[in-house]
């Protein structure tokens, strides 16, 4: 194996909270601990593409104590442009990953952390075999979706943001007698709908893993009624589908389309059935901002100081990942085959349903 002197980091997917504080945790471990330099690619692997390619080197200069309380990422980031299937402006679609392999190569790198979901994972080791790159990666995601680790950076500060919007939509949904609807995120899995509904006293939550009827929301309201309640709280999760199967979407200014909107369908179906007032609130990139949560910190520092001593220890084409108190590490093939949704059996959906949380299917 060759002798790593200077590596490259890049952040590939949506942003999250805690993008930063992986950063720093990287360039500390790779500078001081070993005597690398460290070289920031900027806006995934879109930087990859321009020449000269887009990228800095990072030092510790940079790491003056905000970046770690900071959100977003200072190497910019995309969730557009598959290099195995670029989109070109006038609609066609071609194969620029040798492009971005040239690009990779001229930055002279010995190996490459990548900051990524299983969708950005997986382009990325997908570049990194054809190109014999030496690839590590690092799980973030506010989907918390990806496969083989409990913890992905970005989720807990999800969680923590729509926890808050249920803290503040409380106090307005009982002073008005209405049904509150929060809509997150969590693209194809329901975690932060059940986590963030748990936390924050949900009535009803709604995750696309678990199929419901607007009768069993109908129900669940009466009941609250009895026992004197004036107002409930719903969390729908934005993956969840219409009652014949349709999934809701918007087109955002510049992208494809998205999830998003499912929330209205959901208040106006509660309102037709039960006659009941109700308000929506489209949570959306809010749950990719604010402060990280100390567990977002935390679990940034390890897993970026781990992945730089996977490097070192050559344990390359491998995810770290989080597993009963330890940060060990994954072939990064498998925990993309084990994308991780919400468990319908599991023991947060045990949790809700031992609250009497509707779930929508009873
Ligand atoms: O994957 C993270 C995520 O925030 C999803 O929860 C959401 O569906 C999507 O990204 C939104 O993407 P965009 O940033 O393109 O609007």
């Amino acid at each position: 194996m060759g002798e790593i002197k200077r590596i490259g980091i890049l952040t590939s997917g949506g942003d999250c909270a805690g993008l930063n504080a992986v950063i720093r945790a990287v360039v500390h471990r790779a500078t001081e601990g070993f005597g690398w330099e460290v070289v920031g690619i900027h806006n995934g692997t879109a930087g990859l593409l321009s020449r000269p390619v887009e990228a800095e080197t990072l030092d510790l200069s940079l790491f003056t104590g905000t970046l770690l309380r900071m959100a977003g990422t200072i190497l910019g980031s995309t969730n557009r442009g598959d290099p195995f299937d670029y989109p070109l402006p006038d609609g066609s679609r071609v194969d620029r990953s040798d492009e971005m392999i040239e690009g990779f190569r001229q930055l002279g790198l010995d190996a490459l952390i990548g900051i990524g979901g299983d969708g950005s994972l997986a382009i990325l080791r997908r570049l990194a075999q054809q190109g014999g790159i030496k690839l590590v990666g690092i799980p973030k995601t506010i989907d918390n979706d990806v496969g083989l680790t409990e913890v992905s950076i970005g989720y807990a500060t999800a969680l923590w943001v729509a926890t808050e919007a249920l803290d503040h939509l409380q106090p307005t949904a009982a002073s008005h007698s209405r049904v509150m609807v929060l809509e997150v995120m969590g693209r194809d899995a329901g975690h932060i709908a059940l986590s963030a509904g748990i936390s924050g006293g949900a009535d009803v939550i709604l995750i696309p893993e678990i199929p419901y009827r607007i009768e069993a929301l109908a129900k669940k309201f009466e009941e609250l009624k009895k026992r004197g309640r004036n107002f409930a709280l719903v969390v729908v999760a934005e993956a969840v589908r219409t009652e014949s199967g349709d999934t809701v979407t918007q087109r955002g200014a510049g992208s494809g389309s998205r999830y998003g909107g499912i929330g209205h369908y959901i208040a106006d179906r509660i309102t037709e059935v039960t006659g009941a007032e109700t308000r929506v609130t489209v949570l959306g990139h809010l749950q990719r901002g604010g402060m990280p949560t100390p567990r977002d910190r935390l679990m940034a520092s390890i897993f970026g100081v781990r992945a730089v001593d996977m490097i070192a220890e050559g344990r390359f084409d491998r995810m770290v990942a989080w597993s009963s108190r330890q940060a060990i590490d994954v072939p990064i093939a498998d925990a993309i085959a084990s994308y991780q949704a919400v468990d319908p059996a599991g023991p947060l959906v045990h949790t809700a349903r031992g609250l009497g949380i509707c779930l929508g299917d009873d």
